[in-house]
């Protein structure tokens, strides 16, 4: 492997979408380095809608250092890792000589249900030693070690003995995981969850901390933050970051945005805040040691079984929690017979039923309310998608592999 641009990232910059391509290479000046969302090359029907030969891709990171965000692992479930995402992910990285890469550390999907928002994950030693084993094996089959992103969760379960900073630390005493710190999930979380913010990065694994995340969300009427990607950076998210970037020796730092691109000059914007900070916290000549060292690929995959006694109350706890929130007819057994229906899906530990049964119950509705939104979504987009030509060309191409469909 030949040195590249993109072993060394360096300063802020902005989350790369093909939608705002040109934008961003008119301001390439004022732009560090892109961060790229493998999910929109790795799944057929957003790669095949937009750039199907990764061409606008390729002359952004001709022009930019860049770094791969990945979103559909599921780090957190008791299961195997999908093959389609490793395979495809190995690919992409291949394809794009991206060398830096991260996850979320949560959960979203379980028995092949996606509800595409993150659970968060229960912070006990039975997932700190999950996580830790299926990091290990995602890290062999990608051949690097990989940054976990701490992400904004609607409810904690509760009568869990860790809290989110030591759990943290945990995972960091059993991997060698750095950190990717949303600086804004962390915002969110101490307001929804009502925690103190100093307090928690007094605790927290600062000294893993290699990237940044930053966003703008918004206040709801609820008096709850949403982590939206769409408005400038909140002012209070401004000083987190800066006291993260002075007490931390991370290099990398991406404003995420996902909608409301223009004035592309105030999305800007927030881009020449963080570099100020950070040019200003940061020696521009250092000779530093990237975080995120290329290993070299493994052979294969190291044996990883979610079907050991060890998971099997976390197993059932998220088979559980997944089938109230995507399953009318188990959420009616659910509250007839709780016992019965946690049982059911393999949780029959007291501990762990109380945590299930104790889950803030109008977080939960509002996830099965998402989720009826999102099964109507994928028909929708699934319809469009078959009967456009993308699909009749998809059929045509020579390697099914090169896209993989979730
Ligand atoms: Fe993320
Ligand atoms: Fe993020």
């Amino acid at each position: 492997m030949t040195a590249s641009r993109h072993d060394r990232p360096r300063g802020a910059g902005i989350a790369y979408r093909y939608s705002i391509h040109d934008e961003i290479m008119q301001h390439r000046d004022r732009i560090d380095l892109l961060e790229i969302s493998t999910e929109d090359y790795i799944v057929r029907e957003r790669r095949l809608g937009a750039d199907a030969e990764m061409r606008l891709l390729g002359e952004a990171l001709d022009q930019f250092p860049g770094v791969a965000h990945g979103i559909s692992l599921s780090l957190g479930t008791v299961e195997p890792p999908p093959e389609w995402y490793l395979r495809a992910t190995n690919r992409f990285l291949e394809d794009s000589g991206l060398r830096i890469f991260s996850e979320h550390l949560a959960f979203h999907s379980v028995d092949g249900n996606d509800l595409t928002m993150f659970l968060g994950m229960p912070f006990t030693e039975e997932s700190v030693r999950w996580i830790a084993s299926k990091y290990e094996a995602v890290k062999a089959s990608l051949g690097r070690p990989f940054a976990l992103e701490n992400v904004t969760y609607l409810f904690p379960v509760p009568h869990c003995p860790l809290d989110e900073a030591i759990f943290f630390r945990r995972i960091c005493e059993e991997t060698d995981a750095s950190l990717l710190l949303d600086v804004t999930n962390l915002f969110n979380n101490s307001q929804n969850h009502g925690y103190d913010v100093g307090e928690f990065l007094d605790r927290y694994p600062l000294e893993r901390v290699s990237q940044i995340h930053l966003a703008g969300g918004f206040l709801t009427d609820q008096g709850t933050w949403e982590d939206s990607h769409s408005e400038p950076v909140m002012e209070p998210v401004w000083e987190l970051y800066e006291e993260v970037i002075r007490r931390t020796n991370c290099e990398i730092v991406i404003l995420e945005r996902d909608s409301k691109f223009h004035p592309f000059e105030k999305v800007v914007a927030d881009v020449d805040r963080a570099r100020e900070v950070f040019w200003r916290c940061r020696d521009a000549e250092a000779d530093f040691v990237p975080k995120d060292p290329f290993h070299g690929v493994a052979d294969s995959l190291i044996s990883l079984n979610p079907d050991v006694p060890e998971f099997a109350q976390l197993k059932g706890f998220q088979r559980a929690m997944m089938a109230r929130i995507t399953s009318g007819d188990y959420r009616a057994f659910y509250a007839e017979d709780p016992q019965r229906a946690a049982a059911d899906v393999g949780l029959t530990d007291e501990t762990w039923r109380k945590r299930l049964a104790h889950c803030d119950l109008g977080s939960m509705d509002r996830l099965a309310k998402s989720w009826t939104a999102i099964l109507k979504q994928e028909d929708e987009v699934q319809s469009a998608y078959e009967s456009s030509e993308w699909a009749a060309w998809a059929e045509l191409l020579d390697e099914p592999d090169t896209v993989a469909s979730q």
